[in-house]
C-alpha cells in the first residue's frame, strides 16, 4: 500500500475508521430493523437458499465449502427472523431433485444438519426457537433424522419462531400424494368429494399446520420454483435477490421485507380502502 494513501496515524487509525463505519452501518441497519417493525411483518418467510456451488467456485474452493458458509448464513437470518417477530421460516435445504448431485455432495448435505444443529441447538432453544421439518423421511440417513428428530423433540413446546426445514422436499409429489391420500379417505367413507375445499386439500400437505408462506425469497438470481411449495405459494409476494445464499446478510433480508412491506396484496380482489387505484 502506498504511504500516502494512510490517513495520518497510520494502521491504527484506520482500524478506528473501519471501527466507525461498522458501527454506523449496524446503527443504520438497527434503524431499518425498527422501521420494518411499524408496518406489518411477513409472517411466514420461505427461502430458497442458492448459489452456495457457485459462491465456492468463485473461490476456487469445493462446492461442499459453499454448503458450509450457507449453513452459517441460516444461523445468521434465523437469529434476524426470530428477532423481528416472523412466526414461520422455511428454509430449502434439499430438495426431491438432489440426490442426483455427486455422491460426495449429498453426503455433505446431509451432515449438515446434524453440524448445524450440534452447534446451534442450545442457541435455538434459549431463543424459543421451535425446529420442524417437512419432506419424506423414509430415505433420509438415520443419522440426518436422528438430528433433527432431536432438535423436534427439544424445541416441540417453544413458541417463538418456527424454524421449518423443507429436507427431501419435492412439491408436485407433496400435490399427487394428497390427492391419492384424499382418494383413499373418500373411499373410505371418511370424507365426501362434495366437502373436498381448498383448505382441506392443504390440510393434507406437509405444510398442513402453517399458514402459507407471505413472502418467498430465492437467492443468487436464479427466478423460478423449482419444484417448491406450489400450491402454498399461490399469493405470496417473490423476491428474486442476485446475492449468493452464503453472502445474503441481515441487510438483504431487511431489503426483503422493506420491498415486501412497499408491496399491495389483493388476493386477486381490489386494494383496500385507502390505497390509490393505479
Ligand atoms: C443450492 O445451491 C443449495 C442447496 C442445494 C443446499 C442448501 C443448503 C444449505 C444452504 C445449508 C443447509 C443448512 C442446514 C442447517 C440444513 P447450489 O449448490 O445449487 O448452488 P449453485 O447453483 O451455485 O451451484
Amino acid at each position: 500500500m502506498k504511504m500516502e494513501s494512510i490517513p495520518s496515524g497510520g494502521p491504527m487509525m484506520i482500524n478506528k475508521l473501519k471501527f466507525w463505519k461498522t458501527s454506523k452501518d449496524n446503527d443504520a441497519l438497527e434503524e431499518r430493523i425498527n422501521a420494518l417493525k411499524e408496518l406489518p411483518m411477513p409472517k411466514h418467510v420461505a427461502i430458497i437458499m442458492d448459489g452456495n456451488g457457485r459462491w465456492a467456485k468463485k473461490r476456487a474452493l469445493p462446492r461442499v465449502a459453499g454448503h458450509h458458509e450457507g449453513m452459517k448464513r441460516v444461523r445468521r437470518i434465523t437469529r434476524l427472523a426470530s428477532k423481528l417477530g416472523i412466526e414461520v421460516l422455511t428454509l430449502y435445504a434439499f430438495s426431491t431433485e438432489n440426490w442426483k448431485r455427486p455422491k460426495n455432495e449429498v453426503e455433505y448435505l446431509m451432515k449438515l444438519p446434524g453440524e448445524f444443529l450440534g452447534t446451534f441447538l442450545p442457541e435455538l432453544k434459549e431463543e424459543n426457537v421451535r425446529v420442524q421439518m417437512m419432506g419424506y423421511k423414509d430415505v433420509l440417513p438415520e443419522h440426518t433424522l436422528n438430528a433433527v428428530g432431536k432438535a423436534i423433540t427439544e424445541t416441540q413446546h417453544n413458541n417463538g419462531l418456527i424454524l421449518n426445514f423443507a429436507l427431501n422436499y419435492g412439491s408436485r409429489d407433496e400435490i399427487v400424494r394428497a390427492v391419492k391420500n384424499i382418494i383413499h379417505d373418500v373411499r373410505a367413507g371418511k370424507l365426501d368429494v362434495k366437502d373436498i375445499t381448498e383448505a382441506n386439500f392443504s390440510d393434507y400437505l406437509m405444510s398442513h399446520s402453517l399458514r402459507d408462506p407471505d413472502l418467498l425469497i430465492r437467492t443468487s438470481g436464479e427466478i423460478r420454483l423449482s419444484n417448491f411449495m406450489l400450491w402454498q405459494l399461490a399469493y405470496t409476494e417473490f423476491f428474486f435477490s442476485d446475492v449468493l445464499w452464503p453472502d445474503f446478510n441481515e441487510e438483504n433480508l431487511v431489503e426483503a421485507i422493506e420491498v415486501y412491506q412497499q408491496r399491495s396484496r389483493r388476493y386477486g380482489g381490489l386494494k383496500s380502502e385507502g390505497e390509490e387505484e393505479e
